[in-house]
């Protein structure tokens, strides 16, 4: 799609005789003008520097919209308000994928579509038996999605959008399966096969928590639950694992290794690493003295030399709220209720730590609030699911975004392999000199 010329302009002017360059500016659907800065280095011969990305497009999409000021977030123009509460994970995924919400009949569709493709390859979980019991599901996922590859070899092609669109549902269908066995291989129990007539969330509990022995019943608020964390994290425009997959795939590499890739990225404790590094931070503070503590632990974050952050807060475009954190947190307290858990220690440490930094100046001028991740860290842990298995379920809630991503990069006539350059700060031209004259 051609993109808008703004009413703005922009002018570059140097001061080492360079001639000043106008650039042209595109406006999108909503948010900040872009400068088109590709004529630059052409024109000038200077790059432009941005470590971090902080004021970089990286590209156009009609996906995802953040205003971090306002606290917004748009799934394809619809507020996640409105989705979390009105819709469920896979119609958010139709939507995403598809670009727009399902109708009744597109739902059953869809539905169908991805839940006769949930189970993995048989030979899978040979695969999964190379691994260690006690290695870390993140590892094992990044191994076991990057193995589709050697599995599915008959959709790998992302020229063809046919096989786009194949492995595209089969990556949404296989991730709960996958999440699962990486689950119950851990701990030894069998594998529980998906089950069709089952919701997605519903479909992934069951795996995780049933035994053959016995019949298992899904709590429907855990599924409620369950399900919003997906919708939540379903996609997040360019962030770190994102930009990943769109900088992998832009070389042509098949869905499934882009794919592996975005999950590798996301295992970081600053990206979605974050649930399970602030349960860990919870567990520290309770060994420690629990409640009583928290005064002592936040004067260790305030200090600079210390290293240590308050996982789960701040985040680096929402600087006033981070509107998923709020649902989270009624989600949050939607769970504690269900279950009784409003008194266990480790969640009335949560709700302690949470009120002193909302009032302690250093978190609020900093503009540092909870993110959706110290809230679903809460509610996973009060599900049941173990603190190592987090950032593998938002990976699978992710894969979503991602593919959408992948294919819309891929559809886009301008798209060119990701190949940012650098300001090389290294030793000049020099000469290799004879080792006996070092
Ligand atoms: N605890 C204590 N201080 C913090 C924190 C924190 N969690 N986050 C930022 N700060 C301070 C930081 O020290 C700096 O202070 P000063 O101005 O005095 O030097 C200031 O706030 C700005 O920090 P920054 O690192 O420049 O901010 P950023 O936008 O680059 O970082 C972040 C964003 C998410 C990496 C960071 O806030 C962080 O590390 N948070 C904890 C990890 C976390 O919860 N991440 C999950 C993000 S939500 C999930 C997702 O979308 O992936």
């Amino acid at each position: 799609m051609a993109l808008a010329p703004s009413n703005n302009k922009a002018t570059l002017s140097f001061s080492d005789g360079t001639p000043a360059l106008e650039l042209p500016l595109y406006a999108g659907t909503i948010g900040p003008d872009v400068i088109d800065i590709r004529a630059l280095y052409n024109r000038t011969g200077k790059f432009t520097y941005d470590p971090g990305f902080l004021s970089t497009a990286s590209c156009n999409s009609s996906i995802t919209y953040i205003d971090g000021d306002k606290g917004e977030l748009l799934y394809r123009g619809y507020p996640i308000e409105q989705l979390a509460t009105q819709c469920d994970f896979l119609e958010v995924c139709h939507l995403i994928l598809r670009g727009d919400l399902p109708d009744a009949a597109q739902r059953t569709a869809f539905v169908h579509e991805v839940t006769h493709h949930t189970m993995a390859h048989e030979q899978m979980q040979f695969f999964l038996r190379g691994f260690r019991r006690d290695a870390h599901p993140m590892a094992v996922m990044t191994g076991l999605v990057g193995a589709l590859s050697a599995f599915y070899p008959d959709s790998m092609n992302l020229n063809d959008p046919a096989q786009r669109e194949i492995s595209s549902i089969r990556l949404i269908a296989k991730m709960p399966t996958l999440v699962a066995m990486a689950y119950k291989y851990t701990i030894g129990q069998p594998y529980m096969y998906p089950r069709n007539d089952l919701s997605y969330a519903g479909n992934l509990m069951r795996m995780m928590f049933a035994t053959p022995c016995e019949e298992y019943e899904c709590n429907p608020v855990l599924v409620r639950a369950l399900d919003r964390i997906l919708i939540l994290h379903a996609d997040h425009e360019q962030n770190a694992s994102t930009s990943t997959v769109r900088m992998c795939a832009s070389s042509g590499t098949n869905p499934f290794a882009a794919i592996a890739a975005g999950v590798a990225c996301l295992w970081g404790p600053a990206h979605g690493g974050a649930n399970e590094a602030a349960l860990n931070m919870l567990y520290d503070v309770q060994r420690q003295g629990g409640v009583a503590r928290i005064g002592e632990f936040i004067a260790q974050v305030k200090d600079k030399n210390s290293n240590v952050r308050l996982m789960g807060f701040g985040h680096r475009v929402y600087k006033n709220y981070d509107p998923r954190a709020r649902l989270m947190r009624e989600t949050c307290h939607e769970v504690l209720n269900e279950l009784g858990l409003h008194e266990d220690p480790l969640f009335k440490l949560a709700m302690a730590l949470e009120k002193i930094a909302l009032e302690d100046d250093y978190f609020v001028s900093r503009k540092l609030y909870p993110n959706v991740d110290f809230y679903s860290g809460i509610v996973q842990k009060a599900i049941g699911i173990p603190v190592s298995l987090f950032t593998a379920i938002f990976a699978m809630a992710r894969t979503v975004g991602w593919i959408a991503q992948l294919n819309e990069m891929i559809s886009d006539p301008e798209y060119k392999i990701g190949r940012p350059r650098q300001l090389y700060i290294g030793a000049p031209r020099r000469d290799v000199v004879p080792i006996d004259q070092r």
